[in-house]
């Protein structure tokens, strides 16, 4: 990931500082570079940088220069870094990576402002790049903005529906949802750096393939993370989504076995809001009681193993494919 960074490193400065000063700044603070200030900040967390990785390892994959993928790395950085600005003012979300969310450094206005200035710059770095595959590359990440829509579109109505019962959200509504709020995202980082190494279409579909069940374990441990994850480590606020309604994997799979336990459960949730620090503790601790979290490992370890399947039946770079592998590792036993 350190190797990836470095190289994507000099565009993506290049591309935020060719915004406007003032959504430059806000891009800046949100990257983890610099304070409210714009004072340069080493304190800053920068984010993983899984999606830039994905980029130059699919280019390497199928025989290209890590390189030709570097204008696909800097758009999905910065399509990531617009989603969770938006995202964090969708779900009222204070915190994010140790720090205020944009929104509450900045207000909310000037939020939704230097997210739409990243998307613009994301589309225009892209389109401007090099070589004869800008075209599809643009098609390729403009489908995915919209699966982007769609997904954040059912994570929100989600939190509307009931715990139980009818008219409550089932395992594959979930996996749609996931697969297109974070699983389209990263489909595309891996697809777009085969697209600019110009790689055949069939080849892009499967790596594409990869990367989208990819996301959807990677969604299924930030889910797990929403609920038992150490704040001072994942950066995010701990049971923001039980108080959301935030129809979650871990939540669903407790409730799915029915009985008595589950209806308390969905007893305690509602309505979810008014769940306290300790009434939200003692939901965790039903929901992994009931196994909701144990089937959210099972859930994101047969995504993985999808993913590594379609890496291995496609003829690829078998060092690129080494790398991607242990990316994914990584995305299944990260705590932040
Ligand atoms: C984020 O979903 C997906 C996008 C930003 C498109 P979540 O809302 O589940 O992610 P976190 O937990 O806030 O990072
Ligand atoms: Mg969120
Ligand atoms: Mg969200």
């Amino acid at each position: 990931m350190e190797r990836c960074r470095e190289l994507v490193r000099p565009a993506l400065v290049e591309a935020v500082g060719s915004l406007h000063p003032w959504t430059g700044e806000m891009a800046a603070y949100a990257l983890g570079w610099s304070d409210t200030a714009g004072t340069p900040d080493s304190g800053g967390s920068e984010g993983k940088g899984v999606r830039q990785a994905f980029a130059v390892l699919g280019a390497e994959a199928v025989g290209a220069d890590g390189a030709e993928a570097v204008p696909g790395a800097v758009a999905v950085e910065l399509v990531h870094t617009f989603s969770l600005l938006h995202d964090d003012i969708m779900d009222g979300d204070a915190l994010r990576r140790q720090r205020p969310a944009v929104w509450k450094a900045y207000g909310t206005g000037p939020a939704v402002l230097a997210g739409d200035a990243l998307l613009a710059q994301a589309v225009t770095t892209l389109a401007e790049a090099p070589g004869r595959h800008a075209a599809s590359a643009v098609r390729c990440f403009c489908r995915t903005l919209n699966a982007l829509v769609s997904g954040q579109a059912q994570d929100l109505r989600f939190e509307h529906r009931p715990w139980y019962g009818p008219g409550a959200v089932g395992p594959e509504q979930y996996r749609s949802m996931a697969e297109h709020k974070t699983g389209a995202l990263l489909g595309c980082a891996v697809a777009l750096g085969a697209v600019l190494g110009g790689a055949p279409d069939r080849t892009v579909t499967t790596l594409e393939r990869a990367g989208r069940h990819l996301g959807l374990a990677f969604q299924a441990v930030d889910d797990i993370l929403g609920i038992w994850g150490d704040p001072a480590v994942t950066g995010k606020p701990v049971h923001a989504d039980l108080r959301r309604g935030k129809k979650t994997y871990p939540m669903l799979a407790a409730l799915a076995g029915g009985g008595r336990a589950a209806h308390e459960l969905a007893a305690l949730l509602d309505p979810p809001q008014l769940l306290d620090h300790e009434a939200a503790a003692h939901v965790a601790a039903l929901v992994e009681e009931l196994g909701g979290r144990t089937a959210t490992r099972h859930e994101a370890r047969r995504h993985l193993d999808i993913a590594r399947r379609a890496l291995r039946d496609a003829s690829l770079a078998h060092t690129a494919v080494q790398q991607l592998d242990m990316l994914f590792t990584y995305v299944l036993d990260r705590t932040r």
